[in-house]
């Protein structure tokens, strides 16, 4: 086989021929090197892309949502209703502006907020929902718009894993009022750390643009209008983002056929089951897997590991992490899917028979002949 890499976050070539004479090209020109014309190419790019009016990019998709929950006014004495089972990005930013993270339970349908116990979680303190789209699905986009609305509540989509996914054809991040991407290492498309805040409005796209830099108007006078970070972007990532973003739809396509692949080979293996996916609008990042029996996930991916076939874990519930565990709940989806969840290799290089092998040791593991 060539190389079913080591480790499940195997990343994507992300300095390709490309990007390399980018950055030459840059470097030659004499570039700027920090943010300016190459960063304003590249907001364009992602707002064009995900069909938002506005884009700003940041250092990274955490500092993203932290930028979007102050330009929202979010802070102490508020509570933001966060899912139980997200990278623990999400519930950290709602902690670093001040404010109560509210941790509810996940649908184990689409491994996203569940709705209903989302509106049961509701009390006057709370200002916002953060909808995360884990692995590029969600639920009916209108219901997550409808819960917001019906208790005037704002709409904060942590999009970080959904770059490349839609909800009946609309890019999921531009439902909400804001809505945040990553373009970490593993991401789908990277440029090293990154992430961008997407919105159609206008004022708040100005607080986002005031907050990522000190506060202060575009002017560059040195007057400062409300508290702000310096979260500015650099235009040496930019040139690396505007080159990953010709890449993007090709990736998305080709993450859509990985998935499709691994379904079909190991559709027969009862002792694994997918998530229900809709390939027309979710292109997923990872190839997610549960695996149901006490240890067998990791005895699994010890066996492939011994193969030379990398898979991570999902991640812990957040409620299991030392800085929330005093939280308590009913979290039995998000308990059950963490325990059992498994990201198979998943990066858009791999060739299909690389994903071939890997399905035939899984179902070797299982105790399948073939
Ligand atoms: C759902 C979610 N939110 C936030 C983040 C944080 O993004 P970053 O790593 O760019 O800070 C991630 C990163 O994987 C994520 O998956």
């Amino acid at each position: 086989m060539a190389e079913v890499t080591k480790r499940i976050n195997q990343m994507e070539p992300w300095i390709g021929e490309e990007e390399k004479r980018a950055m030459m090209e840059y470097l030659d020109s004499g570039g700027w090197l920090t943010e300016f014309r190459k960063t304003r190419e590249f907001e364009k790019l992602i707002a064009d892309y995900a069909g938002s009016r506005y884009a700003s990019v940041v250092n990274n998709g955490t500092i993203s949502l932290v930028i979007a929950l102050m330009a929202l006014d979010i802070g102490n004495g508020t509570e933001v209703i966060v899912p139980d089972f997200t990278m623990i990005a999400s519930a950290n930013a709602v902690v670093l502006v001040g404010a109560k993270p509210v941790l509810v339970d996940i649908d184990p349908s689409n491994l996203c907020l569940d709705l209903e116990k989302a509106e049961a979680a509701i009390i006057p303190q709370t200002k916002a929902i953060m909808y995360v789209s884990i692995n590029g699905r969600s639920h009916d986009m209108n219901k997550v718009i409808a819960l917001a609305d019906k208790y005037h509540l704002h709409l904060l989509e942590d999009a970080a894993q959904s770059l490349g996914s839609r909800y009946q054809g609309k890019h999921l991040g531009t439902f909400g009022e804001i809505g945040s991407f990553s373009f970490s290492f593993p991401k789908i498309i990277t440029t090293g750390q990154g992430g961008a805040l997407a919105t159609d409005n206008e004022e708040l796209f100005r607080k986002i643009s005031l907050i990522k830099d000190f506060g202060r108007p575009p002017s560059g006078v040195d007057y400062h209008e409300i508290i702000g970070l310096n979260s500015k972007f650099t235009d040496l990532q930019a040139v690396i983002g505007v080159e990953q973003m010709k890449k993007l739809d090709w990736r998305a396509k080709r993450k859509k056929q990985i998935y499709q692949l691994y379904h079909d080979l190991l559709q027969n293996t009862q002792q694994i089951r997918f998530i229900d996916t809709n390939l027309e609008d979710c292109s997923p990042w990872f190839i997610d897997i549960v695996v149901d029996g006490e240890g067998t996930r990791e005895a699994l991916a010890k066996f492939l590991d011994e193969r030379g076939i990398g898979t991570r874990p999902f991640y812990p519930a957040i409620h299991t992490q030392p800085p929330y565990s005093h939280i308590s709940g009913d979290f039995e989806n998000s308990e059950n899917i963490s325990q059992k969840g498994l990201w198979l290799p998943s990066a858009s290089f791999l060739s299909d028979q690389d994903i071939e092998r890997t399905c035939v040791e899984i179902k070797r593991f299982f105790g399948a002949t073939k």
